[in-house]
């Protein structure tokens, strides 16, 4: 019952931004995005669907040369079929929820060919049900903060970022209820398992995270961090029913929801100073709430955890 009202306060107190409305009232202000893209080596993670999807076929579009990551192979296919320019878009399958498979990646023939311009820290999973991955962590822990955490150091280890390069997280406004969390991003049992809280804890992780990589890299590459609103996209569909049924009319299509990943890569602002995330063009608070603004634990504490957890999955 808490539980519902607590969503259910949620949802209206956002429900004018994240919403359709909120897209249609800010884009009334816009002057059409005509970004040239030209030159750049893109990544993009999660690129078989929804909001991924939209933006790897966009960048491409735009003159991109695109690395699209995702798992399935037949999707893979049809987004390449799919491309303006399908020589220019380069399928990698990979299970992005697998520190070993990732971490392989950096060496991948597709990477190592130019350097990175644009990373795109698409993917993300709201799960209802309990699973582990073979390296032994929940699966919406590996695919939503681990396995970006991992990829995005890894190229950087690797010196795979061109010179002004620039890394977009995905994140939610599902991450303004929750303050940030270390190990408690990972639940492993699963009859305390509650995947919208799990979800919530990796999306504050990443604005975290995207703070603390702007301290630590001063630029190189610069990091930002968005969220989408409310996006009508087979993750969604499945995560979400409910929530689907009721707002259908309200939600926004892929193209809304990746406007600001594209405009980010095309204007390239300055990070918010105060660690907070982007909105239809537009920074936004990085909390809304009070009880959010002091985190559990610092960022450091947080960056930690991921970083020993990345080391056991290759112990594994
Ligand atoms: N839609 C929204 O309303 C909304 C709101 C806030 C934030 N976001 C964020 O926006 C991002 C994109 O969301 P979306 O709604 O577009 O998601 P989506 O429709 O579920 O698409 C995600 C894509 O990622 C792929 N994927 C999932 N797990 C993978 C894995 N382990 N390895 C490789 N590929 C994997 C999926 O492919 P498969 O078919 O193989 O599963 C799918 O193509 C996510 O980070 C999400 O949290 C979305």
């Amino acid at each position: 019952m808490l539980r519902s009202l607590a969503s259910l306060f949620f949802y209206a107190r956002f429900f004018n931004s994240f919403s359709v409305r909120g897209y249609r009232r800010a884009a009334s202000d816009w002057s059409e995005l005509e970004p040239d893209f030209r030159g750049q080596t893109w990544l993009v993670t999660g690129a078989t669907g929804g909001i991924g999807r939209y933006t790897a076929l966009a960048a491409n579009r735009h003159g991109a040369r695109v690395i699209a990551l995702g798992r399935n192979r037949s999707a893979l296919a049809e987004l390449k079929a799919d491309a303006d320019q399908p020589r220019r878009l380069l399928p990698v399958e990979i299970d992005l929820s697998s520190v070993a498979a990732i971490t392989r990646l950096a060496r991948h023939k597709a990477i190592t060919t130019r350097p990175i311009d644009v990373l795109v820290n698409n993917v993300g999973v709201l799960l209802n049900q309990h699973e582990l991955t073979d390296e032994g962590y929940e699966r919406s822990f590996a695919t939503n903060i681990l396995g970006p955490f991992v990829l995005t150091e890894t190229l950087r280890s690797e010196l795979r970022f061109g010179q002004q390069a620039l890394v977009i997280n995905v994140s939610s406004g599902g991450m303004y209820g929750t303050p940030l969390v270390s190990d408690a991003m990972n639940c492993t049992d699963p009859k305390r398992f509650d995947g919208m809280a799990a979800y919530a804890r990796h999306k504050r992780a990443m604005v975290a995270l995207t703070g603390w990589w702007n301290e630590q890299w001063q630029g190189a590459p610069t990091v930002q961090v968005m969220h989408p609103g409310w996006v009508d996209t087979a993750g969604v569909q499945s995560a979400l029913p409910l929530f689907r049924r009721t707002l259908k009319s309200q939600l926004r299509n892929a193209e809304q929801g990746a406007d600001t990943i594209l405009w980010l890569a095309a204007q390239r602002p300055a990070p918010p100073a105060d660690g907070g995330i982007w909105l239809d063009r537009e920074r936004q608070p990085a909390h809304e709430f009070a009880f959010t603004r002091n985190g559990l634990v610092k960022p450091e504490a947080m960056v930690a955890f991921l970083r020993q957890a990345a080391e056991r999955a290759l112990e594994t």
